[in-house]
């Protein structure tokens, strides 16, 4: 793989790189299979139970030829044959905001979680917006979520909440969405 950044967490198995288009078309079954394993986990990531193979699989399907357009950066930690977390800059469209990028899909494996691998995938994520000149960021996540403290945590700011903006995955209840930002 190639890739210039980023950074690599004590093991070196979970070190970051950033896939390019052809490097990311042969790993969509791995990728799909991180989404779905979250949302089986409870992960409030834009899918409800019950997750699927297809499901994880049309999406990243999306996000790999908006990767192809140029449109979003995605990071892979890991080695080569294992995928631990994942984690997506989609670059603003808009003429006038060509400085600000949103976080996507901030994806670690649960057998691999509480390692610091969601901190390095952020840290290598805000280093290359900040290489490329996106130096405002934004993002939402289920309110209370571990995600959310891990924002906080990474000097992320909280403008705010909208109640019940979402679905949980179990389908037990609509959660409120924690809005976050950060300038780098
Ligand atoms: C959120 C997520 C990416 C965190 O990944 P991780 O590798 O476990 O996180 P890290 O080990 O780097 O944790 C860094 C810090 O985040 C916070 N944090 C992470 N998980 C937490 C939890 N379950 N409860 C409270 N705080 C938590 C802590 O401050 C932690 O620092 P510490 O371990 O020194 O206390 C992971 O839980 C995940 O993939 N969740 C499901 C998908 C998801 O919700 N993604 C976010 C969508 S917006």
């Amino acid at each position: 793989m190639s890739g210039e950044p980023s950074s690599s967490n004590p093991m070196n198995s979970h070190a970051i790189r950033l896939l390019s288009p052809e490097e990311a078309a042969p790993r969509l079954g791995q990728l799909a299979a991180l989404l779905a394993e979250a949302v089986e986990g409870g992960a409030s990531v834009n899918f409800v139970w019950p997750m699927t193979a297809s499901k994880a699989e049309a999406w990243w399907q999306g996000a790999l030829a908006s990767h192809a357009r140029g449109e979003r950066l995605i990071f892979w930690a890991g080695s080569d044959e294992e995928l631990h977390g994942s984690v997506q800059l989609v670059l603003a469209p808009q003429e006038n905001q060509a400085f600000r990028a949103d976080i996507a899909k901030l994806l670690v494996h649960r057998r691999a979680r509480r390692q610091g691998l969601g901190r390095a995938l952020m840290q290598a994520a805000e280093a290359e917006a900040r290489r490329i000149g996106r130096t405002l960021l934004t993002l939402d996540t289920e309110t209370g979520s571990p995600a959310e403290h891990l924002y906080a945590a990474l000097g992320w700011t909280k403008y705010g909440e909208i109640p019940g903006y979402a679905t949980c995955a179990d389908r037990s209840r609509r959660a409120a969405a924690s809005f976050f930002y950060k300038e780098l």
